[in-house]
């Protein structure tokens, strides 16, 4: 089975997943009368489970919605030591160093992630592990907040393969690493 790591995430115009506090409302203000999910339940369709950082996992745990995940959750977090009680039936707690996540998940039979959350995403990057990124631009300028994307030490090479427009006023980006 082929191994990837993928992230489907929406960001401001300036870059930012949520505001200066924290806050994801304004990723949901553009008028969708439809219910248009942009891709997320195809692309849901062809990932095995999820890596999130604990401040995502805390989040989506907030929403008052029916859990919102079909596909095994594995959270990281290095302050946890286990999975709090309330959480135990909606995620597993997965930590070390990042190869040896991805071992221990390929080892359940979890090859192809969605990786998700900033810090998440960044440390991803740093260790050069992302092999595809759906972006779409909500195009608003935030002016500050959580980024999507910090330093590097190198520079990572993408492509565009496909981009695409939704309610007329949102942009995805659809990039694969280039080998
Ligand atoms: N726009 C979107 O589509 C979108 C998508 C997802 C999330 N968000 C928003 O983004 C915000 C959360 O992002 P975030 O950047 O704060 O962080 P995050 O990646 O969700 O969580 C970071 C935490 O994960 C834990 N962690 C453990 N190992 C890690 C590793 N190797 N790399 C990174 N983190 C590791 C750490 O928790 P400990 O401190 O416990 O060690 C760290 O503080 C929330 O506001 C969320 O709603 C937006």
């Amino acid at each position: 089975m082929e191994k990837k790591n993928k992230v489907f995430i929406a960001t401001s115009l300036d870059g930012y997943i949520a505001d200066r506090n924290g806050g994801i409302d304004w990723l949901h203000s553009i008028p969708n009368p439809d219910n248009i999910d942009m891709g997320y339940g195809e692309f849901m369709s062809e990932i095995d489970a999820l890596v999130t950082g604990r401040t995502t996992f805390e989040t989506v745990c907030g929403f008052d919605i029916d859990w919102p995940y079909q596909k095994p959750v594995f959270f990281l977090s290095n302050s946890l030591t286990s999975i709090p009680d309330k959480f135990k039936d909606r995620a597993m707690l997965i930590k070390g160093p990042l190869k040896s996540i991805l071992e221990q998940l390929h080892e359940k039979g979890c090859y192809r992630l969605y990786i998700d959350g900033g810090k998440t995403i960044q440390s991803f990057l740093k260790e050069d592990l992302i092999d595809e990124m759906t972006i779409t631009i909500i195009p608003y300028l935030l002016g500050g907040g959580i980024p999507l994307f910090t330093e590097l030490s190198k520079r990572l090479d993408f492509e565009c393969v496909a981009a695409k427009i939704y309610l007329e006023k949102v942009v995805q980006n659809y990039f694969v690493r280039k080998s």
